[in-house]
């Protein structure tokens, strides 16, 4: 229903301006939250671009507020940001900083927000649930500040998290969005192939990170764009790389090492199981599978002589191989 709907976008757009609001001019917001983005390296700047936000540390301060300024319950409870129990109202989000999720259009969809301690039995971050207007398989974190810049460069640059997003905008790298967490999606994707052809994968130097990139390579083939994958150091991700490192050495870090898929499933194999025949056997299966999601024949040619030269192996088997996989398919 558009009325609802609309009535959902409000109360979060009012959110978010209070979260903000809260961060810049409470002592609660400025001694703990501000303080905690300035640590982080955030300016002023990038916190305003960003409308981040804090929430204070109570049951149930914005949802008075919200209430008092004649938000109804029901939409409160729809966007999550109320919890409702019998006759009481709780927060969802207490004392935390807040990241707002916007839309491609810059609307509020919902919310991050991440605690300030390192408390490890605590979820480091609480989201928005699923609403009629926050489809978390549906949003990009970032794709409102990004767009043009995706555009412009002709390429997206695909982070894990938040502050990946935030760092790499205020280096002076605009093209970035992010997963946020969750496995990536078709409809993700979807959204940076209306702007781009091009996506460069940047994960967490763990392995969780590799594993994550390695999902959704195929995906992305799927969707005939053209990937990229580039790995940080051990226990960097982007985030702490770019705050680390000025835009010359982070740029110059991309070009170096960003591969394509094919060379990056050989270094993986390269620093795994070198001299396996069984994991190089594995491997190459591995590649032939990501090609035969390439729906352009030509590209695919491509890739499978790249795959024989990296790989050593003869390109007739490839492509008896290749062959045999899209036969299965079909
Ligand atoms: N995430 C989440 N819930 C968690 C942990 C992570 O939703 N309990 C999502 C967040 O969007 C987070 C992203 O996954 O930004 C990547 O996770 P991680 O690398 O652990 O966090 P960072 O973004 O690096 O966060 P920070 O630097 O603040 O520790
Ligand atoms: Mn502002
Ligand atoms: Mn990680
Ligand atoms: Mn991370
Ligand atoms: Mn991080």
């Amino acid at each position: 229903q558009a009325n609802e709907r609309e009535s959902l976008y409000l109360v979060s757009e009012f959110a978010k301006e209070y979260f903000h609001k809260t961060l810049l001019t409470t002592e609660e917001g400025k001694a703990i939250g501000l303080s905690y983005f300035k640590e982080r390296g955030f300016t002023q700047e990038t916190i305003d671009a960003f409308t981040l936000g804090y929430s204070p540390d109570s049951w149930d301060a914005f949802t008075n507020h919200a209430i008092k300024k004649a938000y109804k319950l029901e939409f409160l409870e729809k966007t999550g940001l109320t919890i409702v129990k019998g006759e009481k109202q709780f927060d969802r989000f207490k004392g935390r900083v807040m990241f707002p999720i916007l839309s491609m259009s810059g609307r509020t969809l919902g919310f991050g927000g991440r605690i300030l301690t390192n408390d490890k039995k605590a979820a480091k971050y609480l989201n928005s649930p699923e609403s009629d207007i926050y489809h978390k398989s549906k949003v990009l974190y970032g794709i409102y500040h990004a767009k043009k810049a995706i555009a412009k460069e002709d390429n997206c640059y695909l982070v894990e998290g938040y502050t990946d997003v935030i760092q790499f905008y205020q280096r002076g790298i605009e093209n970035v969005v992010s997963s946020s967490g969750t496995a990536l999606t078709p409809e993700q994707i979807r959204l940076i192939n209306r702007l781009t052809k091009n996506i460069t994968v940047l994960f967490d130097g763990d392995a969780a990170g590799l594993r994550a990139s390695l999902r959704g390579v195929d995906l992305i083939l799927e969707q005939g764009m053209n990937v990229k994958i580039c790995t940080f150091p051990e226990g960097e991700d982007p985030d702490s790389f770019a705050k680390n490192n000025s835009l010359e050495e982070v740029t110059l870090f991309l070009e170096e090492n960003a591969q394509d898929f094919i060379a990056f499933k050989a270094s993986l194999l390269a620093s795994e199981a070198k001299n396996d025949p069984i994991k190089k056997a594995e491997t190459i299966r591995d590649m032939v599978v990501s090609i035969a999601k390439i729906p352009d024949v030509i590209k695919r040619e491509v890739y499978i002589k790249e795959c024989s030269r990296i790989m050593d192996i003869s390109e007739e088997v490839l492509f008896n191989t290749l062959a045999q996989i899209l036969q299965k398919e079909n």
